[in-house]
């Protein structure tokens, strides 16, 4: 029997219907709210509140589980490579051998930017923020390609254009940031591989060392899709209002690019480096991070959704000791994240708060041994999560797609007459 939720508003009493997901999980569709009863529903922050029904990825925050399209992300973070499961986002299934094949072709034939990019990058001032270059960039690829033209490889053209430019773009912002020539693309490497030999080529910190490029492929899995966050709401808000894909896209980079989202990847290292700045007293720490007046944040701490693990944590952090192991890295930084983690999750106010490690609390540890400055993480994570903006942004438009436009509750002045200058 379908379960229907009721509503009292006064004296108004409300039948609603009841969506019920594929995993149990219960939506009340208050399509008719307003109309009926003249109310809206109020919730800050949206923690209460489905902006939509969607096939690509289910969160479960109380058991700390990931899925891309059903497959649990422990499953796909290792055994599949980071164009499979952008193909799984994209396409709902995991590529066949024929599908792999001319989508790996496609990518490595598509990796060049429009002349107009390098231009684009060489006028902005050189310590321009590595995501400020990348949302302008992306936003310009339009004057390249239009709205895109059919299908390559089985993905709409442009769609798979980003997919192959955005590390040739991140590596030209890196090399422009420090004053270093552009490394062309190079089609006898893989994804990972060839995103690092352009970003560190003819440097000190080159390495041909294939464990680093699958840790790379891998941290790009782990980035590649999480539901309704806040970049993907925004990409399918942009995308409501049928602005161009590009466009799209660069908004969801400019929302990641927040220290409290995709931001905190970077604002965990600064975090240590205070902490370390402080003798490297983790107890220090806790007692920053929970004080209410202090701007300290256990960044890398928390999460909307996992009120456990982020199962991304876990596997990043297993990555770190095996990246910082391989590159010979100085560790004293995972020690102490390791030490703030033990510190935190043994602490009260972590516990009652159900606070955790999620995915940015290690993934930068791991960047900066392997040579990113701290400024490029956040980039990083746009590289990763690049396929669920896309997927998301396709699932929208592909439905009845409205326009998304939220409703307020207007608690300003009430109605009243200008005031002449001369009377006020
Ligand atoms: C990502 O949504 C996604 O899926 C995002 C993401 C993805 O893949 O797209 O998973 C990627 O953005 C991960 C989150 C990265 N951000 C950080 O690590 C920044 C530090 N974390 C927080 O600022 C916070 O935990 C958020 C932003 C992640 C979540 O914020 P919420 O859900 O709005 O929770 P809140 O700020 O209301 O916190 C609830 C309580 C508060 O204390 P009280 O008011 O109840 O006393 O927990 C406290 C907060 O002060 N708290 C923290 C804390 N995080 C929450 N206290 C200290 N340190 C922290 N990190």
């Amino acid at each position: 029997m379908a379960i229907t939720a009721e509503i009292r508003v006064g004296e108004t009493k409300l039948e609603l219907p009841v969506v019920v997901g594929t995993e149990a999980e219960v939506g009340v569709d208050i399509g008719a709210l307003r109309d009926k009863t003249g109310a809206i529903t109020l919730d800050p922050g949206y923690g209460n509140t489905g902006a939509c029904e969607s096939a690509i990825t289910f969160l479960d925050g109380e058991r700390g589980i990931l899925r891309y399209r059903g497959y649990p992300i422990e499953q796909l973070a290792g055994p599949a490579s980071f164009l499979e499961v952008a193909w799984l986002l994209l396409k709902g299934e995991l590529p066949n051998a024929a599908e792999l094949a001319a989508l790996v072709a496609a990518e490595k034939a598509n990796r060049a930017l429009p002349a107009h990019v390098e231009r684009l990058l060489a006028a902005l001032p050189q310590q321009t923020h590595p995501m400020a270059m990348l949302s302008s960039a992306v936003v310009t690829l339009s004057a390249a390609y239009g709205e895109g033209d059919g299908a390559i490889a089985g993905l709409p053209a442009n769609q798979l254009r980003l997919l192959a430019q955005l590390p040739t773009l991140a590596a030209c912002i890196y090399r422009r940031s420090q004053g270093l020539d552009f490394v062309p693309p190079d089609a006898n490497r893989g994804y990972a591989a060839n995103f690092l030999h352009m970003m560190f080529a003819g440097t000190a910190k080159a390495t041909d060392d294939a464990a680093i490029a699958t840790a790379m492929d891998l941290l790009f899995i782990l980035h590649a899709d999480h539901e309704q966050n806040c970049s993907t709401s925004t990409v399918r808000l942009v995308g409501s209002s049928q602005a161009d894909y590009f466009a799209s896209i660069a908004s969801g980079v400019c929302a990641l690019w927040g220290p409290l989202h995709g931001g905190a990847n970077q604002a965990v290292i600064e975090m240590l480096d205070e902490v370390v700045r402080h003798g490297g007293n983790v107890q220090w720490a806790v007692g920053q991070a929970k004080e209410k007046g202090s701007h300290f944040r256990l960044m890398g701490f928390g999460h909307r959704v996992y009120k456990n693990f982020d199962p991304r944590a876990k596997i990043i952090k297993v990555q770190a000791d095996l990246v910082l192991g391989k590159l010979g890295q100085d560790d004293a930084q995972l020690d102490l994240a390791k030490g703030l983690e033990q510190a935190a999750l043994a602490d009260d106010y972590f516990v009652q708060r159900k606070l955790y490690p999620n995915v940015d609390f290690y993934s930068g540890i791991i960047y900066r041994a392997m040579g990113f400055p701290q400024e490029m993480f956040t980039v990083l994570f746009a590289i990763g999560r690049l396929p669920g903006w896309t997927a998301h942004w396709n699932e929208h438009n592909a439905g009845k797609a409205r326009i998304g436009r939220p409703r307020q509750i207007y608690t300003g002045k009430n109605a009243r007459d200008f005031v002449a200058l001369a009377d006020r």
